[in-house]
C-alpha cells in the first residue's frame, strides 16, 4: 500500500512532496503536530488528538482552522492510502512568509499530512522492557504545547540509543521526573500508580488519559502527583505511555534495575486493556 503525503490539499506520493524552504515550521519550529494511529484500520481518538491540536493552535495564536477540514484531510489521506496498521503525522505550521522572527496576522497556515506504516514496537521490548537513562530537562517552559522543537528529545533520544538504552527520561532541574522523549511515564510505588500532574512541563498524553480513564474503570489506584528520580528508581513498576509506545515497561533506569526487572503484573494487564480498547483484539 502506498506512503502518502498531502499538502495543502494536494496529495501525491511521499517522495513527491515539497514544502518551501520559507515555511516558518522550517525556519522557526514554528509548526505544530500530532501523531495518530490506526492500530486495525480505525483512526484511534481521533477527536481527542483533534481538540489538542486544537489547543496548541489557540496556545499559539494561529488563527483558527475548521475542525472539519483537519479531520476530513486526514480521513482522505488514511483512507487513500488504505494501510490498516498507520501512523499519520499532521503537522500545521503558521505559513510562508520570507524570514523574520516577527510574523503577520494574515499568514495563511500550512497543512501537511503523510501516513506511513505504523512502527512495530519490538516483541523483546514489550517481553523484557526496555532500559532508560535519565537526562536533565532542558526543554522550554510550554511542553503542553505539542510543537515540533523537538531537539532536545531528539538528543535525548540519540545520547539513549548510543549509551545502549532505549529511551531517556527527563528529570527537571529540582529533581522532578517529567516524562519520556515522546511518552508519558507511570510508576507503581505498593498500590498506587502515580504519574506527573498536567502543567505546561509535560504533553497531555492521549494514551495517558486512555490509561488513566482505564485505572479509574478497574478501580486501580492513580494519582497525578510529583516524584522524584529516588522514587523512580525504588518503583515496584516503571512504565511509559504514547501513541507508538502505547504501554511498554521499563526495567532498568540507569545502572538500576527496577524491583525484579521484569515488565510488572500491572504494566502487562494495563498494556492488554489498552490492546483491547484500541481495537487490536478481535
Ligand atoms: C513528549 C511526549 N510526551 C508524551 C507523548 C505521548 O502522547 P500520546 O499518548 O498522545 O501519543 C508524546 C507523543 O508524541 C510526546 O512527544
Amino acid at each position: 500500500m502506498p506512503e502518502l503525503a498531502y499538502v495543502n490539499g494536494t496529495i501525491t506520493p511521499i517522495e513527491e512532496a515539497r514544502v518551501p524552504i520559507d515555511d516558518r515550521g522550517y525556519q522557526f519550529g514554528d509548526a505544530v503536530y500530532e501523531y495518530i494511529a490506526s492500530y486495525t484500520g480505525r483512526l484511534f481518538a481521533i477527536e481527542e488528538h483533534l481538540d489538542r491540536l486544537e489547543n496548541s493552535l489557540r496556545a499559539l495564536a494561529y488563527p483558527p482552522i475548521p475542525r472539519e477540514e483537519v479531520r476530513d484531510a486526514i480521513m482522505s489521506i488514511f483512507q487513500k492510502a488504505g494501510i490498516e496498521q498507520a501512523g499519520i503525522y499532521l503537522q500545521i505550521s503558521r505559513g510562508v512568509a520570507p524570514r523574520n522572527h516577527a510574523y503577520s496576522r494574515q499568514l495563511q497556515p500550512q497543512i501537511i499530512i503523510t501516513v506511513r506504516q505504523l512502527p512495530e514496537i519490538p516483541q523483546a521490548h514489550v517481553t523484557q522492557g526496555i532500559h532508560a537513562i535519565t537526562v536533565p530537562d532542558i526543554r522550554w517552559g510550554r511542553c503542553d504545547i505539542k510543537t515540533v522543537q523537538l531537539l532536545p528529545n531528539t538528543l535525548a533520544k540519540q545520547q539513549a540509543i548510543e549509551a545502549g538504552a532505549q529511551d531517556a527520561i527527563f528529570i527537571s532541574p529540582d529533581g522532578i521526573v517529567r516524562e519520556a522523549t515522546s511518552a508519558n511515564l507511570f510508576i507503581r510505588s505498593g498500590d498506587h500508580l502515580l504519574t506527573h500532574p498536567l502543567t505546561p512541563n509535560i504533553l497531555p498524553g492521549i494514551t495517558r488519559a486512555v490509561l488513566i480513564g482505564i485505572c479509574q474503570e478497574l478501580g486501580i489506584d492513580v494519582r497525578e502527583q510529583f516524584f522524584d528520580r529516588d522514587a523512580l528508581l525504588a518503583a515496584d513498576e516503571v512504565f511509559l505511555t504514547g501513541t507508538v509506545t502505547e504501554v511498554l515497561s521499563v526495567c532498568r533506569v540507569d545502572d538500576r534495575v527496577i524491583a525484579d526487572g521484569q515488565p510488572g503484573a500491572r504494566a502487562k494487564k494495563l498494556r492488554g486493556m489498552f490492546e483491547a480498547r484500541a481495537g487490536k483484539h478481535p
